[in-house]
């Protein structure tokens, strides 16, 4: 039987009694889709115990962003992850997470600025203090994130190399539909024309993957590639285009040196919805 465990002292009271058996932890915010799946089934295989934890946490969101709007259906997600034989669920409440009284903040500084960190100022703060929160709570052996959010994956393991976090980060592919649009709950906002242009970010990416295999190296040149397609389509508004280096995710300027990856990744609006997506393409990927 799935247990759903509400306040702080019923998780801990669950990941009491695993004691030490592995833990694998997939932290999400609801409105579970296939990409959420693969990250439950890896942490199914690969631990004795799986806690997901649903929480829609209202510091990672800025004050114009969608928090209120954000989908939610929890009946439908248990029933999800009932089906993958999950073991425990953490849902907790605002209250429960940040009661009257909270003051705790956990900044990641250099590799929170780029990117999603310049358009979102607070996004990163929020989100290393929450998985702050989770970590300490369920003390997972594992915890399981996807490449679909490029940036957070980098912050995440920063913070688990400074604070010496006790576990493994383990990264997913992201998963697409048949078209290319990277699976995320906030597909649901769009309409049937946005959605039908919205394969375009993964058809900028995959331009600019040939054109690094083919050994381009110019970045100008790469991120020139990946606006081109977008601009092509008029529902949508770029926000940025990025050619960066995939660790430290600062972007790159002419010529990219031999041996080092990259990391292409994008943001772009249909009307209010906005859509990121990346390709990783590690050094020794060339
Ligand atoms: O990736 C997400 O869904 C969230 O940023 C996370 C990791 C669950 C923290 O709220």
């Amino acid at each position: 039987m799935m247990k759903i465990a509400q306040t702080i002292d019923a998780i801990r009271a669950a990941r009491e009694e695993y004691g030490l058996e592995s833990v694998g932890l997939v932290p999400t915010m609801g409105y579970l889709h296939e990409g959420h799946l693969e990250l439950v089934r890896r942490a199914r295989k690969e631990n004795d115990r799986v806690i997901v934890t649903i929480y829609v946490n209202p510091k990672q969101f800025g004050p114009s962003e969608d928090l209120s709007r954000y989908p939610r259906d929890m009946e439908h997600d248990l029933e999800l992850l009932s089906n993958e034989n999950v073991d425990t669920v953490f849902a907790p409440s605002d209250e429960a997470m940040y009661p009257a009284d909270y003051q705790t903040t956990v900044i990641v500084t250099q590799v929170t600025q780029p990117l999603e960190g310049a358009r979102r100022p607070t996004h990163f703060e929020g989100v290393t203090t929450v998985v702050t929160k989770l970590f300490n709570l369920c003390r997972p052996t594992r915890a399981y994130f996807g490449q679909k959010d490029a940036q957070q994956v980098a912050v995440l393991r920063q913070m688990v190399r400074d604070l010496n976090f006790n576990l493994e980060i383990v990264v997913c592919p992201t998963v697409r539909e048949k078209d290319g649009l990277a699976l995320s709950s906030r597909n649901k906002y769009l309409t049937a024309e946005q959605r039908a242009a919205a394969p375009a970010l993964h058809q900028s990416l995959r331009a600019a993957t040939v054109l690094w295999a083919q050994g381009e190296r110019n970045s100008d040149t790469l991120r020139a590639a990946m606006l081109d397609i977008l601009s092509a389509v008029p529902s949508a508004r770029v926000d940025y285009v990025s050619a960066a280096n995939p660790t430290t995710l600062q972007e790159y300027s002419d010529t990219v040196a031999a041996g080092q990856g990259i990391l292409f990744s994008m943001a772009v609006f249909f009307g209010q919805t906005r859509l990121i997506d990346n390709v990783l393409l590690p050094p020794g990927a060339e």
